[in-house]
């Protein structure tokens, strides 16, 4: 049978072209296409090395450098033909530059295989995402803090159990998200050291018997180390899962802030006021307005776990090397990089808009004996065991809820039944100021800590 019938990049051998299902299933193109960047930047420092190494002329480097431009332009202009019968994006631009150069087009693949060059086009990707998650993040980031300096006296009800458990600034809550996205931001540069090294080189699996010269290509895409074995090189794909590790966990912590957003936002909180355009109404109930973008990052979350999940179990029954199952990373991959992006950069653009209802914080602050740790330490303070201290206040706590006061509503002669260490102070303690400038270190939520925790983050911040 003529080899025109069968694929013109691996036909050689067949003699029968591949069932027509068969091709659909196996192509990659539909979704790999979105590599097409990278691919064209590995290429061409490919054929940039193989010239210096020999095997290549400076003319035919030429040829395929320029036209592997013109390519990326067709694409970009939409004017290119992807095709399914040619599997992936690496076959499909490769064909195109036959297409143009004829026989110098195919020489481009000497010394390569799409085992390494797939594992390079993504750890490229990879790369540039992460850049650009950063920067998202970022912004998050200095959101927070602004936010949090301007509400760095703003008191509210801090929770355990999410049953009010003492008093706290806004601000330090906020500043609480901030950590908890300094951590991600630390995971996502150390996954990147992991994401930037080369693979190329490896061709299908053991190396080549050209001269390449690694230390060429790796400096020319910008990798920060080459890949020291070319069976790992092609087969592992460990970067990708463990950015959506990272990713996961960011998601995680967006997720909570975003459940925390929709409490704060309800009539039964109303902590906080989104503006309209981060909500959406209801198509039946007029008075509806719902915190959409919240909900959703917090609903999106599930898609990123489900890609860590999905990676690890796509890896961990591979022999080396290379496997077709490693076509199956890229959704996943791109889904959960996609994901959060998108969360990123929703959540920057909404923090900064977050309206707290000042009042309405300070008074549930003041409902639920928020204070009564305070009480306790006050009478430690005066000389009293902290165990003795817990079940005088727990008595008080007890009448307070009968007679429908709180603590700082007591009278001092009702307080002194409780302890007659009870003197006129007590007061200056069951305020709510008291109690958050009270915790006065370094962590803690006294307001002027907020301002000193902000301007750490902020040289934090100026030193990325
Ligand atoms: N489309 C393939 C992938 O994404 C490219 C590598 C294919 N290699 C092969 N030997 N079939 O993994």
């Amino acid at each position: 049978m003529s080899s025109e019938k069968t694929n013109q990049s691996w036909g050689g051998r067949f003699s029968e072209p591949v069932d027509a299902f068969v091709a659909r299933f196996t192509a990659s193109v539909d979704f790999d296409k979105r590599l097409y960047r990278h691919d064209i930047l590995g290429s061409q420092a490919h054929a940039r090395m193989l010239t210096q190494a020999g095997v290549l002329s400076e003319a035919e480097r030429d040829a395929i450098v320029g036209g592997l431009d013109e390519i990326r332009g067709e694409i970009e202009t939409g004017t290119f033909e992807w095709r399914v019968d040619l599997e992936d994006v690496h076959m499909n631009i490769e064909a195109r530059l036959t297409e143009r150069l004829g026989v110098v087009g195919k020489k481009l693949h000497t010394g390569r295989s799409r085992n390494d060059q797939v594992a390079t086009d993504i750890r490229l990707w990879l790369r540039d995402e992460i850049d650009a998650i950063l920067v998202e993040l970022n912004r998050l980031q200095e959101g927070l803090l602004q936010l949090a300096e301007t509400e760095a006296d703003t008191i509210m009800p801090g929770f355990t159990h999410l049953q009010t458990a003492q008093p706290v600034t806004f601000g330090h809550h906020l500043l609480a998200w901030f950590e908890m996205l300094s951590r991600d931001h630390e995971r996502l540069v150390d996954c990147r050291k992991r994401v930037n090294r080369m693979p190329l080189g490896s061709a299908a699996l053991a190396g080549t018997t050209y001269p390449i010269q690694r230390q060429v290509t790796c400096e020319l895409l910008g990798f920060e180390a080459i890949g020291g074995n070319s069976l790992d090189g092609v087969s592992d794909r460990d970067f990708a899962i463990e950015f959506c590790a990272a990713a996961s966990l960011a998601m995680m912590h967006l997720s909570r802030c975003s459940e925390e957003l929709v409490l704060w936002t309800s009539a039964q909180f109303q902590f906080i006021d989104l503006p309209d355009r981060f909500c959406t109404g209801s198509s039946i109930m007029p008075q509806k307005k719902n915190p959409d973008v919240p909900e959703l990052v917090r609903g999106k979350t599930g898609r990123v776990f489900g890609a860590l999940t999905g990676l690890l179990t796509l890896m961990k029954g591979q022999p080396l090397a290379y496997n077709k199952d490693n076509q199956e990373d890229k959704e996943p991959l791109f889904d959960a990089a996609d994901t959060l992006r998108d969360s990123l950069r929703a959540f920057a653009d909404m923090v900064p808009a977050i309206k707290p209802r000042r009042e309405i914080m300070r008074e549930a602050a003041r409902r639920g004996f928020s204070t009564a740790t305070d009480l306790a330490d006050y009478l430690v303070r005066k000389g009293l065991p902290f165990r003795d201290c817990h079940e005088i206040v727990g008595h008080a706590v007890k009448y307070g809820v009968d007679s429908g006061k709180d603590l700082a509503e007591m009278s001092l002669d009702e307080l002194r039944r409780f302890s007659d260490q009870i003197e006129q102070d007590v007061f200056a303690v069951l305020t709510l100021e008291g109690s958050v400038n009270a915790r006065d270190h370094i962590g803690g939520t006294a307001p002027a800590q907020v301002r000193a925790a902000v301007q750490r983050g902020r040289a934090l911040l100026a030193q990325r």
